[in-house]
């Protein structure tokens, strides 16, 4: 069994493996080769050879436990094609969202679009470096792609006035999603995906009488789906204010938790394996303040599942030799 699986499925509470949410990426010299000569960040995803050797990057540097295949959650708004493009210096721009071409696409189309992905997965999954590891694949939950699919780019710190206008086309896009995700999902497994996380990045923007709707049951539906495939789950509902509630109804196998949630507390209300929490701006510091702030999070786990990770993804400005540090501190643990 991997390690990640050890403490998954086992629940075991020693060696705690790591991995890192965005290690493959713009804080490594290596990817930014890449990139210079791909100014088309969604050609990259889908160029089998090179988003799999970006896949790999991390793994030849660090002694992680898992690679993340090198993707976006917005390739599912692409598969369904509603436009996509990333902009330099301002992130993702969708396209004006047609709902009759949306639900049109047929799974033959999806599939096609996304097809580099899954090859890309197949070859990292029969690389070296990934033996006795996970590879990742992800999703972004039902909630997080309907704000980008509406807001048409990330919705910083709330969303649009009008969101929640049209109803008829929010709760079509949801059944539209729900069908392509899980889609997605099994093709990801399919190709060598042995863990899945759930990316719901904005589900800190809802109010609580919102959840239910948005986030609780479309991400239910989705984590039963991947229980139903025997491949162990990992939702990471950032912002979230009670982390308690989501568990006991969403049922994840293991959450991952963000930088602003105090890891005692959760540690005592929670039952299930927990994953990340580190701020991921303790790595811009210096090597103290690092293994000050690591130490916390694996003495307050010492006794409790745990998955090493961030509470949000590594920074670009990060230097690789602060994450170097980290793995290793982990690993010595
Ligand atoms: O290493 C990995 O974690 C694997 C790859 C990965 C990317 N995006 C590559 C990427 C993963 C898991 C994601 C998930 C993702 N994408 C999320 C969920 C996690 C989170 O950050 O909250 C979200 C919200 C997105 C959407 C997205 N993609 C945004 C908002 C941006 C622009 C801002 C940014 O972080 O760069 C992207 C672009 C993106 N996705 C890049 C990478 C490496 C940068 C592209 C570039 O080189 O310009």
């Amino acid at each position: 069994m991997t390690p990640i699986h050890e403490t998954i499925i086992n629940k075991t509470t020693t060696n705690t493996p790591i991995w890192l949410m965005r290690q493959a990426g713009r804080y490594l010299p290596e990817f930014r080769k890449i990139r210079k000569s791909n100014l088309d960040f969604i050609n990259l995803c889908l160029n089998e050879n090179l988003s799999s050797e970006i896949t790999l990057q991390p793994l030849k540097r660090f002694q992680l436990d898992a690679a993340i295949i090198f993707s976006d959650i917005l390739m599912l708004p692409y598969g369904l094609n509603q436009e996509v493009s990333f902009k330099k210096d301002f992130g993702p721009q969708l396209g004006l969202i047609d709902l009759e071409k949306i639900s049109k696409v047929d799974e033959i189309d999806f599939l096609e679009k996304l097809y580099p992905i899954y090859k890309s997965m197949k070859k990292v999954s029969k690389n070296n470096l990934i033996k006795e590891k996970d590879l990742i694949g992800f999703v972004g939950a039902p909630w997080t792609l309907l704000v980008y699919m509406i807001n048409r780019h990330s919705p910083k710190k709330e969303l649009i006035k009008d969101f929640f206008k049209d109803e008829f086309l929010i709760n079509r896009i949801l059944i539209i999603l729900e069908k392509f995700l899980k889609l997605h999902i099994e093709h990801q497994i399919k190709n060598g995906a042995t863990v899945i996380q759930i990316f719901d990045s904005w589900a800190g923007l809802l109010n609580e009488k919102d959840l239910p709707n948005y986030v609780y049951i479309p991400t239910l539906n989705l984590v039963d789906y991947v229980k139903s495939l025997n491949i162990p789950v990992i939702c990471f509902p950032r912002g979230i204010k009670n982390y308690k509630s989501y568990c006991e109804i969403v049922k994840p196998d293991a959450i991952n938790i963000d930088y602003n949630v105090n890891p005692t507390s959760i540690c005592k209300e929670i039952n299930i394996p927990v994953q990340g929490g580190l701020d991921p701006k303790v790595l811009l510091t210096d090597t103290n303040n690092l293994k000050k702030q690591t130490l916390r999070y694996l003495e307050t786990f010492k006794d409790h599942p745990y998955i090493f990770n961030l509470g949000h993804g590594v920074l670009p400005e990060t230097n690789p030799d602060m994450v170097d540090y980290l793995v290793k501190m982990v690993k010595d643990y």
